[in-house]
Formats: structure tokens, sequence, C-alpha cells
């Protein structure tokens, strides 16, 4: 899971593939509906605070609740950075519109990337503020497309918790087909929880809408 990107997150060296990292410096903002896709920036720290310092949206997070800051600082600053980046992570940028202003409302990631076998883990976060408008799955059909026909990714995988409804639902919408239950695969602030484990395969996209 970013639940995605605790590898991420603790700066560990990944299994990455450099070549589709370094598509953070280069790929250009992905535009939906209502939302554009595109890299990090300092700008963006207070609001990735407000977003991880939320315990609702964070209750199924491989990492606790933030508590400062410096943790969206240090997210930035590694995105930013080609030589330690090891995935790639877009924030999803909710356009203004007459009634919501825009602003920055999630994440999506690539991480875990192989190269050789064309395969990365996919990762997600939305601003509760933001859930029930469709806007993760919006987000995830322009993401998803990118990685499999510009990346050129064979297959995605997904970590979330059984417990958590609105990722998994998420998920089905999306095609993704479960394909295992991994018992005790987390401790996050001495809870121990499961891992169901979802796969996506670049033939079964694109999902109907
Ligand atoms: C997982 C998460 C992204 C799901 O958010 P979400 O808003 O429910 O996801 P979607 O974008 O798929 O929205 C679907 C919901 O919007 C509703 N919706 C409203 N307008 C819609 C529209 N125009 N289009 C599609 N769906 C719409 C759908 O009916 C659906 O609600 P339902 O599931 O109650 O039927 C969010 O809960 C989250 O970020 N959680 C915290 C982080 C996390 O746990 N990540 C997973 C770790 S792997």
């Amino acid at each position: 899971m970013e639940r995605s990107g605790l590898a991420v997150e603790t700066g560990k060296p990944l299994s990455l593939s450099h070549d589709i990292a370094m598509r953070a410096f280069t790929t250009p903002p992905l535009r939906t509906a209502r939302l554009t896709l595109r890299p990090l920036a300092e700008a963006d720290v207070p609001a990735l605070f407000r977003i991880h310092a939320d315990p609702l949206a964070m209750r199924y997070w491989s990492a606790p609740v933030w508590k400062d800051e410096q943790r969206g600082r240090d997210m930035v600053a590694r995105d930013l950075d080609p030589a330690i980046t090891g995935h790639l992570r877009l924030g999803i940028e909710r356009m203004p519109t007459d009634a919501v202003p825009g602003m920055l409302v999630g994440t999506c990631t690539l991480f875990d990337i192989d190269e050789q076998c064309r395969r990365a883990e996919l990762g997600y976060m939305l601003a509760s503020s933001a859930w029930g408008q469709g806007l993760m799955q919006e987000a995830l059909r322009a993401f998803i497309g990118h990685a499999f026909d510009e990346l050129v990714l064979n297959r995605l995988e997904a970590d979330t918790d059984p417990r958590n409804q609105r990722s998994m639902r998420l998920l089905e919408r999306l095609h993704f087909v479960k394909e295992g239950h991994f018992r005790e695969r987390w401790i996050v602030d001495g809870e121990v929880s499961d891992a169901a484990m979802f796969g996506l395969l670049r033939r079964d996209w694109p999902a109907p809408a």
C-alpha cells in the first residue's frame, strides 16, 4: 500500500527502474475532466500535511499519521531529487470551479518498479474531504493508462487492508482482480493487519467506465 509507499516514505532503496522514475521529471501533466496530475512541488507541503495528518485518511495507511510538516518536506525533496527518486508520484490537483477552489487533493504513485518484469505497485491517497465523488477513479484511469501506454508496464499490483472497503471498491471498479490475502503483513503503530493483494494486467485495460 502506499499502503503504498512505506519504502517510498522511509527512503529505503527500491528495485527501481531509474528510467521510469525519471519520467516523474518529464511527464507532462495528465489532465482529466476535473483534475490535473503533475509532480509535487514545495508549495504542496501544507496540503500534503493536512491530508496525511487526518486519522480518517490514514486509517489503513502503511505509516502513522503525520505529526508535522517535515514529513511533507521530505516527501517533496525526495521526489525532486533524481538521484534518490525510485518512484513516479504525481500530485492530484482539483481544477477550480465556481463552487470549489483549485487545490491538491491527493497523490498517486508507482513504486517498487521492476524494469525486467515491467511491473510496479500502485499507491493512492485522497483527502477525506474529497471522497465519494469519483475523483480517485478519474485520476487512476489517467495514471494507469499512462503506466500501460507510455511506460509500457505489463502488470500493476495493489496491496490494501481488507477492511478498507472504499479502496477495494475502487480497485474492483478499475478491474483489478483480488489475487491473494497475506496474513499479518503490516504492523503500524503496533497494530497488526492483513493485506488483500490485487493485480491488473495490461491486456485487461482499458477498464470500461
Ligand atoms: C481509497 C480512496 C481513494 C477511495 O476514495 P473514493 O472517493 O471512495 O473513490 P472513488 O474515486 O472511486 O469514488 C467512488 C465513490 O464516489 C461516488 N461518486 C460520486 N460521483 C461520482 C462520479 N462522478 N463518478 C464516479 N463515482 C462517483 C461513487 O458512487 C463511489 O461511492 P461509493 O463507493 O460509496 O459507491 C480513499 O478512501 C482514500 O484515499 N483513502 C485513504 C488512503 C487509502 O486508504 N489508500 C489506499 C491504500 S492502498
